[in-house]
């Protein structure tokens, strides 16, 4: 059990030696020359950003379609997210939206691969180095996948990763940024601890930071978990087939397939809702035990939240209409094919009898 390892080694305050080892197993995974183990995907992102030279009074294009995280560390370092909208075919940045929203202040984009789907690498690269942009990847759920070769996480700056229980690869709580800038290692790594480690030619405690280390139980987990990362995605790609496969027959709802050149890590199952108010839908399964990003964690568009509308933006209305018409089934690795099937007999018989 390398968690009770890692118990009866502390406390040793000095060392961190299965967090430092995960970092080591992790860069050879991601195939990256660094990864910085941090306590969060959220405290990822933060470091991350930080590293990347993220000041007060920058602006970060952000999409709209994400989770509250991805918006709150470019808020704590006293940057703006200025939200852009997706394209409901695809689910990508609106790179038009995006390109009408660069201001001289714009500094970086973080794309978010929402459900674990990834958008066009180039399309990325190409929008990034025409606006002299940082590209700083929220991957927290996209571990495992990858688009034309490009392995989420490694299209840009750096790759961002939660940790968080129902992630993939999961140690309960934490997180870890990947990347193949040295700087940006060191300078993430000195963030994650209060900057007592700076990198080469600083000072400790030059900035302000935070800490965000991992703790060493949850190394050890995050280490174990690493080296059956591949029979973890197994699982769930193996989970996903399986709930599709059972819903063949449901009134109005369509899965949504990855794109030909998308080797998706499955992580939520995705159905488009052809039913009247699909959102109310989505709520209801939710209702019955049947756990969905909109129904059971509320998920709206990020500049709708109430602490980023008072802007006078238009809304994005593409990340809106995805967020009306998509569910997107929450997985972890203990639902069983039982389980899933419970979750497919709900859903079938809710659509036949659902009237709006
Ligand atoms: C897309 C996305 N970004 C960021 C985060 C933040 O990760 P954490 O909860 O580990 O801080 C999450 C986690 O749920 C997420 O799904």
């Amino acid at each position: 059990m390398p968690v009770l390892a890692a118990l009866a080694d502390m406390p040793d305050p000095a060392r961190a030696a299965r967090a430092e080892a995960f970092e080591r197993d992790l860069a050879g995974v991601f195939g990256t020359r660094y990864a910085v183990a941090v306590n969060s995907g959220t405290a990822a992102l933060h470091a991350a950003l930080f590293a990347a030279g993220i000041r007060p009074g920058d602006e970060i294009l952000v999409p709209a379609l994400t989770v509250v995280m991805t918006a709150a560390p470019v808020v704590q370092l006293g940057a703006t997210p200025v939200f852009v909208d997706s394209d409901p075919a695809t689910f990508d940045v609106d790179y038009a939206d995006a390109a009408a929203k660069v201001t001289a202040r714009t500094r970086a984009i973080v794309p978010v691969h929402l459900w674990g789907r990834m958008g066009d690498p180039a399309a990325l690269a190409a929008f990034a180095s025409r606006h002299g942009l940082a590209v700083v990847e929220d991957a927290a759920q996209a571990g495992g996948t990858s688009r034309a070769g490009t392995a989420a996480g490694t299209a840009g700056s750096a790759g961002c990763f939660s940790m968080k229980d129902g992630k993939i690869l999961w140690s309960g709580e934490g997180g870890f940024v990947v990347t193949d800038d040295a700087d940006l290692a060191a300078r993430a790594r000195a963030f994650r601890g209060h900057w007592l480690t700076p990198p080469p030619g600083e000072r400790p405690q030059q900035h302000l930071a935070v800490n965000a280390r991992l703790a060493e139980p949850l190394a050890a987990l995050a280490h174990a978990n690493l080296h059956r990362l591949p029979a973890l995605l197994e699982r769930r790609r193996a989970q996903s087939t399986h709930l599709l496969h059972a819903l063949a027959g449901a009134r109005g709802l369509t899965p949504i397939r990855s794109a030909t050149d998308e080797t998706w890590n499955h992580y939520s199952p995705l159905l488009s809702i052809g039913l009247p108010r699909p959102r109310a839908f989505a709520d209801h399964l939710a209702r019955i035990g049947v756990p969905n990003s909109t129904g059971t964690f509320h998920l709206i568009p990020c500049d709708t939240r109430p602490m980023f509308s008072g802007g006078a933006r238009p809304p994005c209305r593409g990340a809106a209409q995805i967020l009306e018409r998509t569910l997107a089934i929450v997985l972890t690795d203990r639902d069983d094919e039982a389980g899933l099937d419970r979750y497919a007999a709900a859903i079938t018989h809710a659509s036949a009898t659902w009237s709006g």
